[in-house]
């Protein structure tokens, strides 16, 4: 009997060209010029601000802080799903409740999800949220849920960790509620080993940018300087000014060598528009 896998990961060979231009580059961080390129091509695509994270879990655990979930809140989340749907409803001390799926599509239930709802409305506890699986690729049955949500007031987060590429009524899977959240493991439907994406509109993406960058304050001691004395990709070598003695910082010892920017290897130095997203990301004065 053959098997039919889940999904393999297809590396063509570009995929070891950009690792290695990440590598030369220095951008090997959780931030740099690959990562703002692959943001825009995925914010171009599904038409949200969008915001690459470490893991589709991050994504649904800072989508659900953004959603306002916290300790003691009920979430309604589907039942069929990985258990990453579930857990970040844990991290932040919510109670999962689990909705049952319905045997059409394998996803949750709009009529048993709407009668959780009119319960709880009765007993004058309203969830505080709704996590909403698209499994395999196959969409829930978003009208109907979207609508019991939007009747009692209670926010939807999309977990879209299977379902990128997939739509609604012609709407991209991920970009219907109010945050979406997608994964990018090994056996998912594009990968980078591992990472995820968090997708929502207005100032949601940005708050949650700052939540994923450490939460820091604008303030000097932020600043770093690069470890390189070339430009690293996507900073225009005629906006790069050299160090004073045109040494790269890589020559000093590692005590000495200042710590390498982890958001901001252009620094100071660097006068590019490039330097810009970063300084938006680091909010460095
Ligand atoms: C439905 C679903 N939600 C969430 C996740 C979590 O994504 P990640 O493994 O990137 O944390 C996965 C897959 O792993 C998933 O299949």
């Amino acid at each position: 009997m053959s098997r039919i896998l889940l999904s393999v990961p297809h590396l063509g060979g570009r995929e070891v060209r950009h690792v290695g231009a990440a590598f030369a580059s220095n951008w090997v961080s959780t931030v740099g010029p690959q990562l703002e390129e692959f943001e825009r091509a995925f914010e171009a695509r599904l038409g949200l601000p969008s915001l690459a994270v470490a893991s589709g879990t991050a994504a649904i655990h800072l989508g659900l802080r953004l959603l306002g979930v916290g300790p003691g809140d009920e979430v309604l989340v589907s039942d069929l799903t990985f258990v990453a749907s579930v857990n970040p409803i844990r991290y932040l001390g919510a109670t999962p409740v689990l909705v049952d799926s319905d045997p059409a599509t394998w996803t949750m239930s709009p009529a048993l999800l709407a009668e959780a709802l009119e319960e709880r409305a009765r007993r004058g506890r309203l969830p505080r949220a709704v996590v909403v699986v698209h499994l395999y690729g196959q969409c829930a049955d978003l009208e109907p849920i979207l609508a019991a949500c939007a009747r009692h007031d209670v926010p939807v987060l999309e977990d879209a960790a299977e379902a990128l590429g997939a739509s609604y009524r012609g709407r991209p899977a991920g970009t219907l509620g109010d945050v979406g959240a997608f994964s990018f493991n090994g056996n998912k439907i594009i990968t980078c080993s591992g990472g995820g994406m968090l997708v929502a509109r207005g100032e949601r993406v940005a708050k949650a940018r700052h939540w994923a960058t450490q939460a820091r304050e604008a303030r000097a001691e932020y600043r770093r300087r690069p470890r390189t004395a070339s430009p690293p990709a996507g900073c225009p070598a005629s906006s790069w000014t050299k160090t004073r003695s045109g040494r790269a910082a890589t020559t000093s010892s590692p005590r000495s060598r200042p710590p390498t920017s982890r958001r901001d290897p252009c620094g100071s130095r660097c006068t590019s528009s490039r330097s810009t997203p970063d300084a938006r990301r680091s909010a460095a004065p």
